[in-house]
């Protein structure tokens, strides 16, 4: 990775980084971290939060997600996932289709691990030809719809 990858996103990378020590994993031990900057400006986060009866887990995309929209927003510029380990760790299916929902054509997606962050992606390289809002006729609106 080059330096200058390196220096990409510091706010929000020190935000998923801080409340990835929040992650609630007692199960697959692996702490996760999410931060969503919004095209206005504001910065929602959240951790992944797992349950004993599995499915019930929610992935850190999806909490910091929700906390977007509760805050009123309904429209990601920019979203950093830190994981754990070695491995480039992306997000999963089920949340690139929660991050397609609200996204556009400059919403960037960075994956980070402990080194910082490590690849970056456009919605639609992470999601290529993906169902939206659009296939079912609906724009996106609410309070943050430009
Ligand atoms: N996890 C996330 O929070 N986001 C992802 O995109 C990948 C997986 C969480 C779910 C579970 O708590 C743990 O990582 C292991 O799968």
């Amino acid at each position: 990775m080059a330096d200058d990858e390196r220096s990409i996103e510091p706010e929000l990378l020190a935000a998923a980084i801080e409340v990835q020590a929040n992650a609630h994993v007692p199960y697959s031990q692996f702490h996760v971290g999410a931060a969503i900057r919004t095209r206005t400006g504001r910065i929602f986060t959240s951790c992944n939060v797992e349950n004993a009866a599995y499915p019930q887990s929610v992935c850190a995309e999806a909490g910091a997600i929700s906390a977007m929209v509760s805050g009123g927003e309904r429209l990601i510029d920019a979203i950093v996932t830190v994981c754990e380990g070695d491995a480039l760790a992306t997000s999963c299916g089920g949340c690139r289709q929660k991050i397609r929902e609200f996204a556009d054509e400059h919403t960037m997606i960075y994956a980070a691990g402990p080194d910082g962050i490590r690849k970056a992606y456009t919605m639609a390289e992470l999601l290529p030809d993906s169902f939206g809002p659009d296939n079912l006729g609906v724009g996106r609106s609410g309070p943050s719809s430009s």
